[in-house]
């Protein structure tokens, strides 16, 4: 039977009671998913799956992104986006830095993703046994909520552009990353999506902007537009707002791409090891 208990933080609940790993009837499937859309975040401990079965759970939500880095994915599954810091035989084998800056995945499409899938197949602990390489995860109904009348006036209607190079190209402790082939440039061009997003499910209200990939205010150049969104940023992922997930292996997690952003935090580095692997379901056209 399922059970659900709530973190304590403005989002996120685990859920009890499910091995993702075996058949799954018809009720329970729905059952996830209000909880999920409730929650915005909902997790599952101690799971054993196959990279097979975290691409046909998923594939139960609808289609799955095969992503722009396919250099990141698991060799044979283009939906597996691996997050990883470990190198084998001096190739890293996935993407080293995701998430650093708070974000929503590919928000910087022009359909962006509907939610990710998260698994934890190996994770980082210090001396004492602190589990470390955190994800952070701020609730973009309660951000918008909590904004002043007169904002929620203000950026009614306005959209605010999203760009993927400003992610890509941003500086990074790994060093700067590799060029953008013309083949990912021209998958990637910028993109203007509303700063209030509608939850396509529930029709809640989100501040859809984030630190990571929103370059500016579409049609506001210059400093008024600028001081706007950064207002608008930084009001996002404040602390009340936010549930940080220290994870465990066997941790399956999915949070909602329009109700969430997330970051990941890098407070460890080789010889410990993180290895995460991420399906991304791909989502509707934001109004
Ligand atoms: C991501 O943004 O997909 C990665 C998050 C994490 O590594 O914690």
């Amino acid at each position: 039977m399922i059970t659900v208990r709530k973190t304590g933080a403005a989002l996120g609940a685990e859920i009890l009671g499910v091995d993702l790993s075996q058949p799954m009837d018809d009720a329970t499937f729905p059952h996830i998913v209000a909880l999920w859309h409730e929650h915005e975040v909902v997790f599952f401990r101690d799971q054993k799956l196959t990279p097979d079965q975290h691409v046909a759970f998923s594939r139960r939500f609808g289609e799955l992104e095969l992503h722009v880095r396919k250099d990141c994915c698991r060799p044979g599954y283009h939906e597996l986006f691996v997050v990883s810091n470990i190198v084998v035989d001096g190739k890293p084998i996935g993407s080293q830095d995701a998430g650093l800056f708070w974000h929503s995945d590919l928000c910087y499409l022009k359909v962006p993703s509907r939610g990710s899938l998260f698994y934890a197949l190996e994770v980082p602990h210090d001396a004492s046994g602190k589990a470390l390489g955190d994800t952070k995860f701020a609730s973009a109904t309660a951000a918008y909520n909590a904004l002043p009348e007169d904002t929620r006036r203000k950026i009614a209607g306005l959209k605010a552009v999203q760009s993927y190079k400003k992610g890509y190209y941003r500086e990074r402790n790994a060093g700067p990353r590799k060029p953008l082939t013309p083949e990912q440039e021209a998958k990637t061009p910028d993109v203007e999506h509303p700063i209030v997003r509608t939850h396509p499910f529930t029709g809640k209200k989100c501040l859809f902007v984030n630190e990571g990939y929103t370059a500016s205010i579409a049609g506001m150049p210059g400093t008024e537009g600028d001081a706007l969104l950064n207002r608008l940023i930084e009001h996002s992922t404040k602390p009340q707002f936010v549930y940080r997930h220290s994870w465990r292996v066997g941790d399956f997690l999915l949070w909602d791409n329009c109700l969430v952003q997330h970051q990941a935090i890098t407070d460890y580095k080789l010889p410990l090891r993180r290895h995460m692997e991420r399906t991304t379901l791909t989502g509707t056209a934001p109004f």
